[in-house]
């Protein structure tokens, strides 16, 4: 088989925070690209400034947040005319995500992706440190990830709905009603998430946490009789939801849906979004029954096996599982 080579008068070098809004910029684009030929956006559907924009002004807090953390690499990969190329990766406890690799669209197939995954996750992943990446599920990521030391473990799908039918629907729902949801102080939200989580994905996020905690709402669902909540999920004012994590795959219902039915009402936004994982069966049925539908299927790839992905929903923006 051939193997691409990068062309040699590319440059491979650390990224600074003066690179943060260009990499973004061409996260967005190779996205895009993606989403086309994956026909989760119409291929004649322009990006346009102006989105690239409010998506860096909504997102930009978090990828400063990511690209601070210790031990975390930022390769960019330079030609004649700047960044064409760039990967990050941050660790958290014993797991190292692969939070961004992206190639300009018409510089990819040409060994760039690859070389920039060789210089971020060289060898082997061990015991003392895993890897995970939510990959977007094109045969290509997925054909590079699994040489790197991930395998699938489970679907991470964006999930939409229109939100007049997800309001409608629930209206009529008589045989549910949700439980008592509320909301959770900062450093209580950050304890709880610091007891729940790491069963959940088998690694420690406290200082993602203290993060979330600065600007999003931590909304609990605690069972009659049981002084400790059984399910979490972030909110943010911007009405980003996730990621959500319960001691049950049942407990993880009620926590998304109050967050669904907050953003729903208080925000009155066109569409609603949230990222289930394939194994949270009873979140799916759920939404499915609400008017929602597959938006885009993507991967989580990791080097051990997650334990409760059936009781968890992934982060939004997506950078971190
Ligand atoms: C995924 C991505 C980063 C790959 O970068 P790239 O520079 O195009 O990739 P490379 O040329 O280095 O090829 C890497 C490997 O992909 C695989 N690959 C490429 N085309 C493929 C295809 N059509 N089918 C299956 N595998 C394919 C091969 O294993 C290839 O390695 P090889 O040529 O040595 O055999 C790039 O396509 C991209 O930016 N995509 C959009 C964003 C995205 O999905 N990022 C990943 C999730 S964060």
């Amino acid at each position: 088989m051939s193997v691409a080579e990068p062309a040699p008068d590319l440059v491979f070098r650390p990224g600074t925070a003066a690179d943060l809004s260009t990499t973004f910029e061409l996260s967005e684009r190779a996205m895009h690209a993606a989403a086309s030929r994956q026909g989760a956006v119409p291929p004649e559907a322009p990006l346009t400034d102006a989105r690239i924009r409010a998506d860096w002004l909504r997102q930009r807090s978090m990828i400063e947040f990511i690209a601070a953390q210790p031990d975390g690499r930022y390769l960019v990969c330079e030609g004649a005319e700047g960044p064409i190329g760039y990967a990050r990766v941050v660790r958290f406890g014993a797991m190292e995500q692969l939070t961004e690799l992206m190639v300009a669209p018409r510089h990819q197939g040409h060994g760039v992706g690859r070389a920039l995954l060789e210089r971020c996750w060289p060898g082997d992943p061990t015991p003392e440190l895993g890897r995970v990446v939510v990959a977007t599920g094109a045969p290509n990521d997925l054909t590079l990830y699994t040489e790197f030391g991930v395998m699938p473990v489970g679907g991470h799908w964006h999930m939409r709905a229109h939100a007049g039918v997800y309001l409608s629907r629930r209206s009529q729902e008589t045989d549910a009603p949700v439980p008592a949801v509320h909301v959770l102080n900062p450093d209580h939200a950050v304890h709880e998430w610091c007891r729940l989580e790491p069963d959940a994905i088998a690694h420690d996020r406290e200082v993602l946490h203290q993060f979330l905690a600065r600007d999003r709402t931590c909304l609990a669902y605690t069972p009659p009789g049981r002084a400790e909540p059984a399910a979490l999920c972030w909110v943010s004012r911007e009405g980003e939801i996730g990621p959500a994590v319960a001691a049950t795959a049942g407990d993880l219902v009620p926590v998304v849906m109050a967050a669904l039915d907050r953003v729903a009402k208080s925000r009155e936004p066109e569409t609603l979004s949230v990222y289930v994982t394939t194994l949270s069966w009873w979140l799916i049925r759920r939404l499915r029954r609400l008017g929602f539908q597959v938006f885009w299927p993507s991967w989580v790839l990791c080097s051990i096996p997650l334990p409760g992905l059936d009781r968890y929903a992934p982060t939004r923006p997506p950078q971190v599982l």
